[in-house]
């Protein structure tokens, strides 16, 4: 007999443990373990567009590809990050016979091996300051990086932040970023939030119709406030979430609108007038005041929300438990026996902390090789014949599982090596911390 019972150690969670039945079901709870995502401060994001408009007139008037004023934009943006504990690479380019310049910057820790990606470009056209195109992308997601260094956000998943170059010149910089990428770094990249035109002075709120857990993400950020969206369709594939679609990464982003005019029935959804969404598209005229602030604080919000959504990479409420009571007898110096545990309802892997709770009644634990099997069969050695002649196996194994899909069935298999002793398996319990 295998029963896994899910149960959370809270009384309030008994009470819903009973309500389902007692002995099958998960975890009700939405998302409670994933921490909320900090608000971003509008006034922050508004100092890097006044500081890049600034780059910008002190730099011939723009911050295009080739032109003093880029550059002068990648150490602005890279000397911020730096200061807030980033790792940053500034990885260099060629096209139309200038140098061109990507900034990286990689936030330490989270699983190497689940990447969550956003990023802007940072160029302008030769002909303005490039302030909602696209210093508006840029600013947020900046502020976005610096929200985590001051939150001191430890997500699951590894966080990275990249600013391209080139972009108006045909995702010249980003093409270059994932070309270069080996494919077993590009496997690792679990999806790429783009942001390019964020702030439009009459805006519309768009969502990229490209991976649903991404689109969704975004979407749900907007209905919690009541702000009405719609798919983007001026041009899929303008901007550089499309270098990482052409080679198969998960993809999203956000979109306030450029040239294409506001309907009438969008001008009733989200006021404005029935004009461009943005005037000063690749103009003189982008300027810090060619800036939406309403759509620029509620799209920098959106991007924190889903970086922080999307990087948790568990929905299971703390202390989670998942256990096997059901006895199961260990024969003597005879053939492996396991217990197992169906984890259900978990999003993502499983911790670098799982605890794994054994406890098995034998009368010589030196006879005893235990192992954990994940999922897949991965095994996990938590004993073997140690311990010698004491008795019983009562212990919580702290195991890294963060290379395992939490969901499926989990195994605690034990094997008797030697006769006379016997003993059976009491309880089997995984905790996600
Ligand atoms: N940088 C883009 C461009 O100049 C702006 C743009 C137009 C855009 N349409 C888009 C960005 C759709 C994202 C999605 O073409
Ligand atoms: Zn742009
Ligand atoms: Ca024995």
């Amino acid at each position: 007999m295998n029963i896994s019972v899910p149960r959370r150690v809270t009384a309030v969670a008994a009470l819903a443990a009973l309500a389902l039945g007692g002995l099958t079901g998960t975890t009700a709870s939405a998302n409670p373990a994933a921490a909320a995502a900090p608000d971003i401060p509008l006034a922050n994001v508004k100092q890097h567009l006044t500081d890049l408009q600034s780059i910008a007139t002190a730099n011939g008037g723009n911050r295009a590809h080739g032109r003093t004023g880029y550059k002068a934009s990648i150490d602005f943006v890279k000397a911020k990050l730096d200061a807030a504990g980033y790792t940053t690479t500034v990885q260099t380019f060629t096209s139309g016979g200038s140098t061109g310049y990507n900034l990286i910057a990689d936030w330490p820790g989270g699983d190497p091996n689940q990447v969550l990606m956003a990023g802007s470009h940072l160029d302008s056209v030769t002909s303005g300051p490039g302030i909602n195109d696209n210093g508006s992308g840029s600013a947020a997601v900046l502020e976005t990086a610096l929200a985590v260094a001051r939150a001191g956000y430890q997500p699951s998943k590894h966080l990275r932040f990249g600013w391209w170059g080139a972009e108006e010149l045909g995702l010249v910089g980003s093409k270059y970023y994932v070309a270069q990428l080996p494919s077993t770094e590009r496997a690792k990249l679990s999806g790429y939030l783009n942001f390019d035109m964020i702030g439009s002075p009459n805006p519309g709120y768009f969502v990229y119709d490209d991976d649903p857990t991404i689109e969704t993400t975004f979407k749900n950020y907007f209905a919690g406030i009541g702000v009405p969206t719609e798919i983007e369709t001026e041009g899929d594939g303008r901007s550089d979430h499309a270098s990482f679609k052409n080679v198969g990464i998960p993809v999203g982003g956000l979109f306030t609108g450029a040239s294409r005019v506001k309907s009438s029935a969008q001008v009733q959804k989200w006021g404005g007038t029935a004009t461009a969404f943005d005037r000063c598209y690749h103009s003189s005229c982008d300027t810090t005041s060619n800036i939406n602030d309403t759509a620029l604080d509620r799209n920098s919000d959106a991007i924190a929300h889903a970086i922080w959504t999307l990087s948790a990479g568990t929905t299971t409420p703390p202390g989670t438990v998942f256990e096997n009571t059901a006895d199961v007898s260990v024969p003597d110096n005879g053939a492996a026996v396991t217990s197992t545990v169906n984890v259900t309802g978990v999003t993502g892997n499983a911790p670098s902390n799982l605890a794994v709770g054994v406890d098995i009644v034998h009368t010589y634990r030196g006879d005893l090789v235990v192992d954990l099997v994940a999922p897949d069969g991965s095994v996990y050695s938590l004993s073997n014949r140690s311990g010698g002649s004491a008795d019983n196996i009562v212990q919580t194994f702290t195991v890294n599982a963060s290379s395992e899909v939490a969901n499926g069935a989990w195994k605690l298999r034990v094997q008797d090596k030697a006769s006379a002793d016997t003993g059976y398996i009491n309880n089997f319990k995984l905790t996600f911390p």
